[in-house]
């Protein structure tokens, strides 16, 4: 045990006199790097340099705001720590559209949903990009509003959709009623 504090005292004396000569306190205190959310730094400072330069990386899915890189001249940081924001992906919404239409949205960004004609909105009508890369409140959907006794029409137009022309949807109402027809014809 003595043993191993006599190796290592020296070296540490040796380090503390070789930062001494390297950074006077003076001119270097900006030993500690902002640290930032949902990113990281590195420590790019050039060897036996008084400025310390320090570079921001953002995770993956964050956007970085601000400046990427910042350097410790005179005690004092060149700008503030850049921040990561959250991207969103487009919210899907189907039979509706958005009030800003683009591929991914930043943090705190907000969006509004309009439903086409005919379809009413279910949950909240504007929505947030959170920082957890997620829409608060849910992201809503537009409904087909199904005005009471009209539940057949509203299944005609879904068979319409579903095929690709009148032709076939006659083709498969004739089918549906010739099965009607033989389930009758059995049932006698
Ligand atoms: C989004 O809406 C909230 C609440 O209405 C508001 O505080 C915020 O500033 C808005 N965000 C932007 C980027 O406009
Ligand atoms: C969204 O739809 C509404 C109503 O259908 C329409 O008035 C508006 O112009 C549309 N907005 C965009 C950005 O397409
Ligand atoms: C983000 O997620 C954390 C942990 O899951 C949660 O505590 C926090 O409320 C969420 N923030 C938002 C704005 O949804």
């Amino acid at each position: 045990m003595p043993r191993k504090v006599q190796i290592t005292a020296p070296a540490l004396c040796l380090f503390g006199v070789v930062t001494l000569l390297l950074c006077p306190a003076v001119l270097c205190d900006c030993r500690k790097s902002p640290s930032i959310a949902h990113g990281s730094y590195q420590d790019i400072s050039s060897l036996l340099s008084f400025t310390t330069v320090v570079h921001y990386e953002c995770d993956e899915g964050y956007f970085l705001v601000g400046e990427p890189q910042i350097t410790c001249r005179s005690s004092q940081w060149s700008s503030p720590a850049p921040q990561c924001k959250a991207l969103c992906l487009k919210p899907e919404i189907e039979n509706g559209n958005l009030s800003v239409d683009k591929q991914q949205y930043i943090e705190s960004e907000n969006v509004t949903i309009h439903c086409n004609s005919g379809y009413v909105m279910v949950r909240s009508q504007t929505i947030t990009c959170t920082e957890n890369k997620t829409w608060y409140p849910e992201v809503p959907k537009c409904e087909w509003e199904v005005h009471h006794g009209c539940e057949q029409v509203l299944a005609g137009s879904k068979l319409m959709q579903c095929l690709p022309n009148l032709e076939d949807v006659k083709m498969a109402l004739e089918v549906y009623k010739l099965s009607l027809e033989i389930k009758r014809l059995k049932q006698e």
